[in-house]
């Protein structure tokens, strides 16, 4: 173990550069098993930009893995049931994501952040299964915000508007947004599923019904009724195995501010002033000009 010294040391870093993308130290470290990583035919693979649903879609995963039988998805913490592709956690001797995966018995889901041209190419290869979701960016930057002053493992964000000129530079870890969603919905293919935070927020069951459909699976309304419940925001909220309170407190401080934080569309609109806002929207038209991929703001 390591004294609260040296683990104070391994937070708040500066970031360093991944082919061009910000990113923890620690994680570039673990770059050479993370680009070696080799998948399995029947990995599923979450990918998102950070704050857009990851632990939502992985918890309604596991759940849809294990037939709807939630008391099995209490097993573990889903960090551990779904395990961070890419994640090393700085001096603290734990497992990285690639040790844990390898250590998984198949079938095996996987989560990553990475932008879509650093996939390790063997999700390729191999044919991988692989569902996006993908999340309002006014919505993203203050739940990365919030994220920030709690998990330690990132910079200080600095203020509210400064963290927000950093997310529009793309200066942040996993770099642009614009660029996360836009580069994965060009990889958009058969193996692919597109999913939207706002869309599983405003009608759940026809989502889960769509993942159902793209794993060529079928439950009965009974066992899905029984997923929609136990991945609820409020039932997450005070799931130990869903909301992270696990996770060592010097990493995440969840009395800074909770993991599952609000967990709503539009919480942006108490966050940002009106000038913000304008300055956002037309930054946003800038970046997405020349796309079919849309997002709604709010539901
Ligand atoms: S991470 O750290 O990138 O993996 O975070 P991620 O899980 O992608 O995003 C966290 C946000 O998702 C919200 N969340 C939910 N919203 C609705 N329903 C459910 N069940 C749910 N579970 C997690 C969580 O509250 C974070 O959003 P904010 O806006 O901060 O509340």
């Amino acid at each position: 173990p390591l004294s609260a010294m040296e683990q104070e040391d391994a937070i708040r870093q500066e970031l360093g550069s991944l082919h061009g993308i910000p990113l923890f130290k620690c994680f570039i470290e673990g770059w050479p098993q993370v680009k070696a990583f080799q998948a399995r035919p029947d990995d599923l693979l979450i990918s998102t930009y950070p704050k857009s649903g990851t632990t939502w879609l992985s918890e309604i995963m596991d759940t849809i893995y294990h037939d709807g039988d939630v008391e099995k998805c209490r097993r573990d913490a889903i960090y551990n049931r779904v395990p961070f592709l890419e994640m090393k956690v700085p001096k603290v001797p734990c497992a990285t994501g690639v040790e844990q995966l390898e250590n998984t018995p198949s079938p095996r889901l996987v989560k990553t952040h990475l932008p879509v041209q650093l996939l390790p190419t063997s999700f390729w290869e191999k044919d991988c299964k692989i569902i996006y979701m993908a999340r309002n960016p006014k919505d993203v930057v203050i739940s990365y915000y919030y994220f920030h002053h709690m998990a330690k493992i990132h910079p200080d964000p600095g203020t509210k508007a400064e963290f927000l000129e950093n997310f529009m530079a793309g200066k942040v870890a996993y770099g642009s947004w614009y660029d996360h969603v836009r580069g994965w919905w060009e990889k958009k293919q058969e193996k692919m599923l597109y999913l939207f935070y706002e869309d599983m927020k405003k009608d759940p069951r026809r989502e889960v019904q769509k993942i159902l459909h793209f794993l060529g699976k079928e439950l009965s309304e009974g066992t899905v009724e029984r997923i929609l419940h136990h991945t609820s925001f409020q039932e997450m909220k005070k799931n130990p195995a869903a909301n992270y309170e696990t996770m060592l407190p010097t990493l995440m401080d969840q009395s800074i501010s909770p993991f599952l934080r609000k967990g709503i569309s539009g919480d942006w609109k108490n966050h940002f002033t009106v000038a913000q806002n304008e300055r956002f929207d037309q930054h946003y038209q800038e970046h997405m000009a020349g796309s079919d991929l849309h997002f709604q703001m709010e539901v």
